[in-house]
């Protein structure tokens, strides 16, 4: 973990948050090259999620959640850790998580009982600060799909089974912050609520593990470092009838990667259910058969069903972590020498290309670098970048170290021979190309990235059925 924290650092990729005024536990912030990563495995898991189906929406919500939505979701009473104190050092720590009856700190014995600790943040909105202006920030994307069910079926004519995608913010007071960004304060989730009818639930569950194996399987996160913990009765949380997490190799020991849900209809029935008390309280409706208003309507039967939900909900700076953590290579070479090589898989890679002219501001060199990149920047692919050092063996060196799948080199023979000597990260090995065949070249090598044999690869013909 040292190495690879060093190396975010050096090379830009992450950064404790605050560090000039002396750091905030528990917060990081994503540099130059690593908001280029973050957003390629944001983007890699909304390409799968919703462009690749016909039957997921996506959806961006608020941050600022009204403390009813959180207190009808259960968040307000059950969303906590166990806290313990230290007497002597005052240190605070989690029960759960403590490996033996003495503080990890100064090794006293002198603990308190474990108490509930709720992990959600409070913050004041508008100018007049009092008990009835207080929201939280989101502990997690899931509730305002839940809260925006209704607008979006009634924009989207949407019928079970259906998905509703969000990346976004989460934010959680944790006791403990650490294995640097495993365990944040702040940090982002890519969460997925499919909704299906109820009984078709345990089919879709079994099905979702599967899809979201071969993503992360994809990213280069290999299936020989995940296992599978099917979290027991009495570790769920309190919405859940069956939770799977994927659980990967860390550096620091094995942890949930990504977790995946059956939610049953806990969210929608209680939203639901408030939804309507609230309204005959006042007096919109008199009855209580408005039960069902976050449900969907049988075209066929005209029954109206409050649907279950199935979950895959993962941490995207977990997943940076292990991306990082599997591409992350220190190889022996022939001369006796090592190198570092982040071996990613080029559609996370955050530097596509370098282009490289082997002289140092020479002008001919320069301008034809110059317009290499222009043209292959224009396939948006990601970043390309022009690189003017003259040192050919450093610039390898820090690609090698960033994950830059190919660097170009422009010599004086690409002026007589329009072609150009391109380098491929994993081998090492130079070839010489033409450079009217450079685009095709870096096209074919993202596409091959991503082998797209995820799309319905786990549905099964029953799923397909229920569509
Ligand atoms: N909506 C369900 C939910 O939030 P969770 O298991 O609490 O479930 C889902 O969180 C994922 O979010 C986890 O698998 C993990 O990847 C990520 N996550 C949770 N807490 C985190 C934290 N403090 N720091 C970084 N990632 C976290």
């Amino acid at each position: 973990m040292e190495e690879l924290v060093a190396l975010c650092k050096r090379r830009g990729f992450i950064f404790q948050s605050n560090e000039i005024y002396g750091g905030l536990q528990g917060l990081y912030d994503y540099g130059p090259l690593g908001v280029e990563l973050k957003n390629n495995l944001k983007q890699s898991w909304w390409r799968e999620m919703v462009f690749d189906r016909d039957d997921v929406e996506g959806l961006d919500a608020s941050i600022l959640t009204k403390p009813n939505v959180l207190k009808f979701s259960g968040h307000e009473d059950t969303f906590t850790d166990p806290l313990v104190d230290c007497r002597d050092c005052k240190s605070r720590w989690r029960a759960d998580q403590l490996k033996s009856d003495k503080c990890p700190s100064c090794g006293s014995n002198n603990l308190t009982d474990p108490r509930p600790f709720n992990l959600m943040f409070k913050t004041s909105v508008g100018p007049v600060e009092d008990k009835d202006s207080f929201a939280y920030l989101r502990p997690e994307t899931a509730q305002h799909i839940f809260t925006n069910f209704k607008n979006v079926v009634d924009s989207t004519s949407k019928q079970l089974p259906f998905g509703i995608a969000q990346i976004g913010k989460a934010f959680r007071n944790e006791i403990t912050p650490r294995n640097f960004v495993f365990r944040v304060r702040e940090f982002e989730q890519m969460e997925l609520e499919f909704f299906v009818a109820p009984g078709t639930d345990e089919q879709w569950h079994e099905s979702w593990v599967e899809s979201r194996l071969s993503w992360w399987d994809e990213q280069g996160v290999s299936r020989k470092n995940l296992e599978l913990y099917h979290v027991p009765e009495d570790e769920l949380a309190h919405y859940s009838k069956a939770t799977v997490d994927i659980m990967y190799k860390f550096p620091h020991g094995l942890e949930e990667l990504e977790g995946i849900a059956n939610r049953t209809d806990f969210d929608l029935g209680s939203h639901s259910k408030n939804q309507a008390d609230l309204d005959i309280q006042s007096n919109v409706l008199e009855n209580n058969e408005s039960n069902a208003r976050l449900a969907t309507q049988d075209q066929e039967t005209k029954k109206w069903t409050v649907p279950y939900v199935i979950e895959p909900s993962a941490g995207v700076d977990r997943g940076v972590l292990a991306v990082l953590n599997e591409a992350y290579k220190v190889e022996e070479l022939d001369d006796g020498k090592t190198r570092t090589v982040l071996n990613l898989k080029p559609h996370l890679s955050p530097i596509k290309a370098a282009v490289i002219p082997l002289k140092k501001n020479h002008e001919g060199l320069v301008d034809t670098a110059s317009n290499i990149k222009k043209d292959l920047q224009k396939l948006r692919l990601g970043r390309v970048l022009l690189e003017n050092s003259g040192n050919i063996g450093k610039s390898y060196r820090r690609h090698d170290e960033i994950g830059t799948p190919l660097c170009i080199t422009v010599d004086f023979e690409t002026l007589e021979d329009k072609s150009v000597t391109v380098r491929d990260r994993n081998t090492m090995q130079q070839t010489r190309i033409e450079i009217s065949k450079l685009s095709k070249y870096l096209e074919d090598m993202i596409l091959k990235s991503v082998s797209y044999t995820h799309l319905r690869a786990h549905e099964t013909p029953e799923h397909r059925g229920c569509r």
